[in-house]
Order: structure tokens, then sequence, then C-alpha cells
């Protein structure tokens, strides 16, 4: 799909709560929301702002936790959607959700411990956006962004999906830049039977879930989020499924 055409399909989704939730649903196999928790057991500290928040779904998961949140989304039609879903789950309040945008945020200077962005548009590779999140985060605080997950061709529906994928959203809209994916490696990876990658440290891996996380030196993902130059120090982890892997870049704030 040309890019231009791609976009104005994400504008349109960013408008419709419903198209939106399909749209992130259907394709992902139901796996968008196991991936948007993945910041849970990240979170550091009690304050918590989330940036374009979409639905609303994670900050309603943060809240129920105990967090402390506020979210800055931009398009007003996903503001009252998420403040919707937190009227619906019974959580926080209309002043959780601010409409505005990333690059210049409404909160004083070191305001927060975690920033998190689940899925962001073209606003995480702006240095605006990090310089305003090194801002409000404290010192010690860091940036949770899941920048892309990638559904594996295993079973009878998700190579259908991958495809599907593939046309709609583009090789690097949604899920980051992926022009160096190798898709073999991350089948054999699911298989648990490819070679040790040099260099990777493995951090965890659990049983109830199934799933396992390795720091990942010098990623390929993420690397266009700006987030040394704006003095944050850079840590990747890679979680994996036998179904997907997920891509997450940390920006810590000394
Ligand atoms: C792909 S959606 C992801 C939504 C949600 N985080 C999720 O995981 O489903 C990107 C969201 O970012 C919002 N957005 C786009 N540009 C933004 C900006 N500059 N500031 C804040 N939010 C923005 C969009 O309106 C949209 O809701």
């Amino acid at each position: 799909m040309i890019p231009s055409l791609r976009k104005t399909l994400f504008e349109t989704l960013y408008k419709n709560k419903y198209l939106y939730r399909f749209a992130s649903t259907v394709p992902f196999a139901g796996q968008w929301r196991v991936w948007q928790r993945l910041v849970l057991p990240r979170l550091r500290g009690h304050d918590v702002l989330e940036l374009g928040c979409g639905l609303g779904d994670l900050l309603a998961d943060m809240l129920a936790a105990g967090y402390h949140c506020q979210a800055v989304e931009r398009s007003p039609q996903m503001v009252a959607a998420a403040r919707e879903t937190l009227r619906r789950r019974k959580v926080g309040t209309n002043s959780t959700v601010i409409q505005g945008s990333a690059q210049g945020l409404p909160f004083s200077d070191a305001s927060f411990d975690t920033v998190v962005s689940t899925f962001p548009s073209e606003y995480i590779y702006e240095s605006d956006t990090i310089a305003e999140v090194f801002r409000v985060l404290r010192p010690g605080g860091r940036l949770i962004v899941i920048e892309g997950a990638n559904l594996l061709p295993v079973g009878f529906l998700q190579p259908l999906l991958v495809l599907i994928q593939m046309f709609v959203y583009g090789p690097s809209a949604v899920f980051g830049p992926r022009k160096e994916r190798k898709l073999d490696e991350e089948m054999a990876r699911s298989r648990d039977n490819a070679p040790r990658e040099p260099g990777l440290t493995h951090i965890d891996h659990d049983t109830g879930t199934g799933t396992s996380t390795d720091e990942v030196p010098d990623a390929w993902f993420g690397q266009f989020i700006p987030l040394e130059q704006n003095g944050m120090r850079r840590r990747s982890e890679r979680v994996r499924s036998r179904r997907w892997e997920v891509y997450i870049s940390i920006g810590e704030k000394p």
C-alpha cells in the first residue's frame, strides 16, 4: 500500500474507536492487549505518564494496578474513547486523559517516574518528544516504548494475518523499522532451535506465560528513537513466545 494511503488509513483509525478496536485486534490474533501489558512489570515508581493512549486499555490496567497515571493523547476522538474506557472500568477520572501533544507536555519538570508509549506513531522518533520526556521524568526514571511486534507465521491463521499486515501496515509503519528483520531467524527462535545469538543476555523465562526475555545489545529496533541524543541510556529487550516477538526500548534517565 502506498505510504500516503497508509497515512490516511491511520489518521482514520485514530478518529474511530470501533475501527481502531477492530484494527488492533483481528489482524493481530487478539495479541495486542497481551503486548501492551508487557509494560506492567517494567514500570518503576508510582507516577506514570502514558503518551498516545489510544482507547485507554493499558491506562486502565495501570490505574487498576494502583499507579497514579496521566495520559496525553492528540486525537479528540481517542481522548473521548479513553475516558469512556476509564468510566467503564471504574478507574481514574476525565482529567486523567488530556488532549495534547507528546512534543509539548503540559507538566512541570520531574513529575513522573515512568513514561510509557505503546505502538507509537511518528511522534516517538521526534527529538522534541524525547526532550520533553526527559524533562518530565525524575532522575532515575525511565521511558518504556513497545515499538512493535511481529506475529510469526506459525499455525493455520497467523501466516494469513502476517500477509494482511504486510500489505496494510507495510514493512515499517506500525512495527518500527524492520529493514533488518530476519523472519527465518525469528521462526527458528520460536521453535527454540536457533543458534544462540552472540551478545544476548537472557533476562527471564516466564513458564506461566511461556515467554522469554533477552536484552539485545545494538538492537536493530528502537534505533531511530533519539534517546542518547537527549541524555538517556538505552536498553533494548526482546520478548518472545512461540507465536510472536515484541520489541521494547527503554530509555533510562541518569
Ligand atoms: C497506533 S496508536 C497506539 C495507541 C495505544 N498506545 C495502543 O497501544 O493501542 C497511536 C496513538 O498515538 C496518538 N498520537 C499520534 N500522534 C500523537 C502525538 N503527537 N501526541 C500524542 N498522541 C499522539 C494517536 O492519536 C493514537 O491514538
